[in-house]
């Protein structure tokens, strides 16, 4: 199938701790954008800064392994006005994620006056199932809690890819 011209290079998934969602995100899009033959740099951060140098949470890597992502090998860091610079879209979980990246990018127009900087948009945005909805924090739940990011990012992670897709 061919490729819009929006189709970003590269992609930043964000979550608030980076042991999660967005680990579990960037496992999933990367895999997907894979079989679906795309040239993506995939990569994830989190806004807080409690868990920078750790490997995903042991619950995350074992539902997502369970779903046939292996996301053991990444590790956390701190997003950062920097990667408006490297990315071309960064994807917040949630509207928090959301309003705390919108910070971060006022930072970097200043930093980096006139340069581009990378397009800012909720995981949900373009997924009609969970239309702007939050990728809800799975950290202090059940493993139903972990299931269910699974689920959504699925299907957020399609409806992306199927954005860039002419
Ligand atoms: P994440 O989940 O944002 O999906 O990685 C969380 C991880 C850690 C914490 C909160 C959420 N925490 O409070 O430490």
């Amino acid at each position: 199938m061919p490729i819009s011209d929006s189709m970003p290079k590269s992609v930043l998934l964000v979550c608030l701790g980076n042991i999660c969602r967005s680990p579990t995100a960037e496992g999933i899009m990367r895999q997907r954008a894979a079989i679906a033959g795309l040239s993506l740099k995939t990569d994830s951060a989190g806004t807080g800064d409690w868990h920078i140098g750790k490997h995903p949470d042991e619950r995350a890597q074992k539902h997502a392994k369970q779903h046939g992502y292996n996301i053991s090998k990444l590790v956390a860091r701190q997003v950062g006005p920097q990667d408006f610079i490297d990315f071309d879209l960064i994807l917040a979980m949630d509207a928090q994620n959301l309003a705390d990246l919108q910070l971060i990018k006022q930072r970097a127009e200043q930093q980096f006056d006139s340069k581009p900087l990378a397009r800012l948009a909720l995981m949900s945005e373009v997924d009609n199932s969970y239309y702007k909805q939050d990728v809800p924090d799975p950290y202090y739940g059940g493993p139903e809690g972990f299931e269910e990011v699974i689920k959504r990012l699925e299907s957020s992670v399609d409806a992306w890819i199927d954005s860039w897709m002419i």
